[in-house]
């Protein structure tokens, strides 16, 4: 039995957990700051990183005490070196390199995303070859593994991510910020009344594309708010989630279609979407011989027992770090 100690604090979540074997969470302790930010509509990177130096310490007190693990029973200590805000990666990495050194155990280097789609495990082990619909505020990528902890993005977005979109057009609406949640909630209520544009649908390669989308709701309101229209916001939501969805699901399609694979996972803080689960599940079924595998709805957002499980990876393959690691902000995979 091999367990994790890990950190995570790339965003605006401090957590720790300790992961047993890459897929049994022992406890997965997380203090969200959302409240903080929300009335600036966005991650304040200063705020964020003042909140991170606050909760790390009871936080890891917090994942000790739940999973009632002794250090000396831990055997290696995982961390999120980024990608993510280098004044909030600081903070778990320095958390992380002085626990490891006050105990005398070795530092794994984890990515953000590797860990978003290790969370995977916690749902059914992946096999390989395996594909990711890796989601999130900050990503929106397919990624191939021809084996276990190796990544090759097919496609990627040329501008917004999927979450970043929901994001803004939530403050076009006026919603809390994240806005994702609410809008998966609201567009259960409407109708898709409203033609909003498919992005890149018929271009040969695996890519997405959010910008356009975003641009034609912008237009859609401020045409509306001119003719002194009112607007049906949960329509709006309706028809906005379809074309991000049917965007989604498309290319996803077409690179199941060219990469046969034995398991497909559905990643990151949109994965939660209840509409994109749905539409996955029934694509899914035209592919008998590959297994959805969606991150299970408690780790689809930032955590560290995803870094833990991401952690395991790195620890079977012997990838350690010194205690100069430095945070990397852009990395990718
Ligand atoms: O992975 P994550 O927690 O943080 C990043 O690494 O970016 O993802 C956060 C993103 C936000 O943009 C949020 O609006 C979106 O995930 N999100 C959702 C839903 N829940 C969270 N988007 C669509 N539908 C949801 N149910
Ligand atoms: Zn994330």
């Amino acid at each position: 039995m091999t367990k994790i100690i890990s950190f995570e604090s790339s965003a605006d979540e401090t957590s720790v957990a300790i992961v047993e074997d890459g897929n049994i969470v022992l406890s997965n302790s997380v203090a969200t700051q959302i409240n903080s930010h929300q009335r600036f509509g966005g991650i304040v990177p200063e705020v964020a990183s003042r909140h991170h130096i606050e909760w790390i310490t009871r936080v890891l007190n917090d994942a000790l005490d739940t999973a009632h693990v002794e250090p000396k029973a831990l055997d290696a200590v995982a961390v999120t070196y980024g990608p993510g805000l280098v004044g909030s990666l600081l903070v778990g990495l320095m958390g992380a390199k002085t626990f490891a050194l006050a105990h005398g155990l070795p530092v794994i280097p984890v990515n953000h995303l590797a860990g978003h789609i290790a969370a995977a495990n916690f749902n059914k082990p992946i096999k390989y070859p395996a594909m990711a619909l890796m989601v999130s505020g900050g990503h929106t990528e397919l990624v191939l593994m021809r084996e276990e902890n190796q990544f090759e993005v097919i496609g990627e977005t040329r501008d917004d991510a999927a979450g970043e979109s929901f994001d803004k057009v939530g403050r076009l609406l006026n919603l809390p910020y994240p806005a994702g949640k609410t809008i998966d909630e609201m567009a259960h209520r409407g109708q898709p009344t409203i033609k909003f544009p498919t992005a890149m649908a018929h271009e040969d390669n695996y890519d997405f594309s959010f910008s356009g989308l975003k641009s034609a709701v912008i237009n859609y309101v401020h045409h509306a708010n001119q003719k002194e229209e009112t607007i049906n916001q949960d329509d709006l939501a309706t028809s906005f989630q379809n074309a991000v969805v049917d965007a989604l699901i498309g290319r996803t399609k077409r690179a199941l279609e060219n990469f046969p694979v034995k398991s497909f996972v559905l990643a990151g803080g949109v994965a939660a979407n209840s509409q994109l689960r749905e539409e996955l599940t029934m694509l899914l079924n035209d592919f008998p011989k590959t297994e959805f595998i969606p991150v299970p709805m408690q780790y689809t957002g930032d955590n560290a027992a995803m870094i833990g499980a991401a952690g395991y990876w790195n620890y079977k393959k012997n990838i350690f770090a010194d205690l100069d690691l430095n945070t990397d902000p852009g990395l990718d995979f």
